[in-house]
């Protein structure tokens, strides 16, 4: 049983860890999460010093902190009563237990205001899933300002390195480091959507390297505005809260009604590999929707960077002729197909196939991928509307909108009210029509804006929409799972803007990002894998690169076979070497996918600071690994010549490991301790090691 309730705490106990709260004066506070202490012995601390301008509230580790009274610190929760009161006072009421659940239950001590806290634990893994319900039990609205799904306090007094991962349209995930010493720092989005510039996780640290240190992380399972803020007040204590954004955000909750918050996934782990280790399993098992989470996902072949808008059957067919002659394993075609797409000012929202380009419709198109041996994807984009579009003419009001105000169009496109149920149904109506009369097995859902003009007249609190959005949109692509299970979708947000465990719990995978320039991709890559899955993490060969900064097929292979590899470039300008290179990895790249898509990832550099990125994977039982080494631009003498110590083998074990050069064996303690030598000599130069466990009798 990982849950214990004794003396007046609650410890909720991970394969590694503990995390350990209990009840005080009949308030729930913190005490300890971090490495197990065995006896269980822990006690929980009365917080009763305060001197004139610092109140005990400042000293003390409340699990869940209310607005009101003498809280200074960011709150988890803010409401205001029926009567004006904007003061919550919790008191620890009684507690739930059921299989991996915990929840505890406390009370406002006038006003009719339950909040469940909740807490999941899984036997396998050091990942706690925590999240909150708050519960109208009265006969008058209660307003929430603020509803966070969890508090984190952690506990060292010293500063922790808080990382979170900043960036912005093509330039996802550059890890963002700083020492928090006092004051507080802020992750979040206003934007609709997860977006590019920040992401709903952070990570504290405190001496930590991959290996060792001690690393606390947490990731919000949600596709929304969100905000996460640390702090590190003046006793040294450093907390967090992190949940929806409240920036233009209330929900009014009616007589008897519940609000849930999304999940947050946390844990604590010695060294950042560890994490990765534990969140990529935890995602695979846990977070992804279940009817693909074991299977590796295809290859697949992308036509955007090739046709852009101009897509036709004959064109569409002579990429996917090749495309299939390379092995790969699924056609999606893109943007441009519907309503009258020619470019990126019309069309959205009719989603309906243009005939000009396709007189026949999409069946045989789809018939002659399906004849290759190909699977056949298809892209929309349904959270938006063109102007131009027969859908806004006929609906104006469908969009988020002021009718004082003109709309913002980013894109030429404004976005849809999903929070009306009109709007859902027409949206579902359209893609279940579009899967039932096609042969389609995957779906590009992307979503190419930013909200504005927040206006939501249907709504009795149109500031609920930040919420009431996110879920419109889960609960549409759940009805056509549920319709059509056997199709597969992939979450877009003009690339990594949707990158977030609350996309992943409904999406089977996403786009990493627009930007497929190797190089770069190495950076976001590397981002990306901290927290989030790797078979989740979509990845194009492409031409981007041909002209900017020039990188071989090998290299650019060699980067997106570190993710779930794909193709996007332009196949008709490919000479014939190409093309056999292209199969050549392709059908390597079949052999690797179990191991990169489901083993350990091991970040043997540190992305650009070292110029040269090595990442290895290594299966369950350690007896596959592959290691995937890329040069950076450098001039340097000195970098030529590297030594190569891989993570994960079994010390005892002879391995043999082979490059497109060498081959040769050696023990997995020699492989990690000592290591072995290569030398590159040129940059932009790639490498791949396959590193095979050997019987013991040849060991
Ligand atoms: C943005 C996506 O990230 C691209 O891959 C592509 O699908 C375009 N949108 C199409 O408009």
């Amino acid at each position: 049983m990982p849950i214990f309730v004794r003396d007046n705490c609650f410890v909720l106990e991970t394969p590694h860890t503990h995390y350990a709260f209990g009840v005080a004066d009949g308030e729930l506070q913190h005490i300890h999460w971090g490495e197990k202490c065995p006896r269980l012995d822990y006690t929980v601390p009365n917080y009763r010093e305060e001197v004139s301008q610092h109140p005990a509230s400042e000293f003390d580790k409340r699990e869940y902190v209310p607005f009101g009274g003498t809280n200074y610190r960011e709150c988890a929760l803010k409401c205001t009563f029926s009567d004006g009161c904007r003061d919550t006072v919790l008191q620890y009421d009684s507690y739930t237990l059921k299989d991996d659940t915990l929840t505890v239950i406390c009370k406002d001590r006038h006003y009719p205001l339950t909040v469940k806290l909740i807490y999941q634990v899984q036997e396998d893994s050091d990942v706690l899933t925590r999240s909150a319900e708050i519960v109208n039990t009265g006969n008058s609205d209660i307003t929430l300002h603020k509803a966070a799904s969890a508090q984190l306090h952690l506990p060292s007094r010293a500063p922790y390195t808080v990382l979170n991962f900043n960036g912005s349209w093509s330039t996802e995930f550059r890890k963002a480091e700083e020492v928090l010493t006092g004051g507080s720092v802020v992750f979040e989005s206003r934007r609709g959507l997860t977006g590019h510039c920040q992401n709903p996780s952070v990570v504290f640290s405190q001496n930590a390297t991959e290996d060792e240190g001690d690393v606390f992380f947490a990731a919000l399972g949600f596709s929304g505005n969100f905000k996460i803020s640390a702090e590190r007040n003046f006793t040294g204590l450093t907390h967090a809260v992190i949940g929806l954004q409240d920036f233009d955000f209330s929900y009014t909750l009616h007589a008897g009604e519940s609000f849930k918050t999304p999940p947050v996934y946390m844990g604590y782990t010695k060294g950042f590999a560890a994490m990765s280790h534990e969140m990529h399993r935890f995602a695979v098992e846990h977070i992804l929707p279940v009817r693909f989470k074991n299977e590796p996902l295809p290859v697949l072949y992308n036509s955007w960077e090739a046709t852009e808008f101009d897509v036709n059957e004959k064109d569409q067919l002579r990429l996917a002729k090749i495309a299939a002659s390379l092995g790969c394993e699924l056609f999606v075609m893109d943007d441009g197909w519907f309503g009258e797409r020619k470019d990126d000012h019309a069309g959205l929202g009719d989603w309906f196939v243009n005939r000009e380009k396709f007189p026949n419709g999409l069946k045989p198109l789809i018939d002659g991928v399906r004849a290759l041996g190909m699977k056949f994807g298809i892209w929309v984009e349904p959270e938006m509307v063109s102007p131009d579009s027969d859908l806004y003419r006929k609906h104006p009001d469908w969009a988020y909108h002021y009718p004082t105000r003109k709309g913002n169009e980013l894109r030429w496109q404004l976005v849809l009210n999903f929070t009306r149920q009109d709007v859902q149904d027409y949206i579902f109506t359209c893609l279940d029509e579009l899967l039932t009369e096609n042969d389609i097995s995957y779906i590009k859902w992307d979503m190419n804006r930013p909200f504005s003009e927040t206006g939501a007249e249907n709504l009795e609190n149109p500031q609920e929409l930040w919420y009431r959005h996110t879920h419109a949109l889960y609960s549409v692509v759940d009805r056509l799972r549920a319709k059509h299970p056997d199709v597969q979708f992939e979450a877009c947000a003009s690339g990594g803007g949707r990158v977030d465990f609350g996309a992943m719990h409904h999406f089977d995978m996403v786009w990493t990002s627009d930007n497929t320039d190797p190089v770069d991709r190495l950076v976001i890559q590397n981002g990306y894998s901290y927290l989030y899955p790797i078979k989740c993490m979509r990845a194009w060969v492409t031409d981007m690169n041909r002209t900017s900064r020039p990188t071989s097929l090998d290299y650019r292979f060699n980067v997106s076979m570190q993710g779930s590899l794909s193709l996007g470039g332009n196949l008709l300008e490919y000479t014939d070497e190409e093309l056999k290179t292209c199969a050549k990895y392709i059908a390597l790249y079949k052999e690797l996918r179990p191991l990169v898509q489901f083993g350990k990832l091991y970040r043997l550099t540190n992305g650009r600071a070292d110029r040269i990125s090595m990442t290895q994977y290594v299966d369950k039982n350690r007896e596959n690994s592959v290691l995937f080494v890329c040069t950076q631009p450098t001039t340097f003498f000195a970098d030529r010549f590297v030594t190569i110590r891989l993570k994960g083998l079994c010390p005892d074990a002879m391995y043999r490991v082979q490059s497109s050069g060498e081959e040769f064996t050696a023990s997995g303690g020699v492989l990690m301790h000592c290591g072995f030598h290569a030398k590159f000599t040129h940059a932009f130069a790639s490498e791949i090691y396959r590193i095979k466990k050997l019987p013991e009798a040849q060991g």
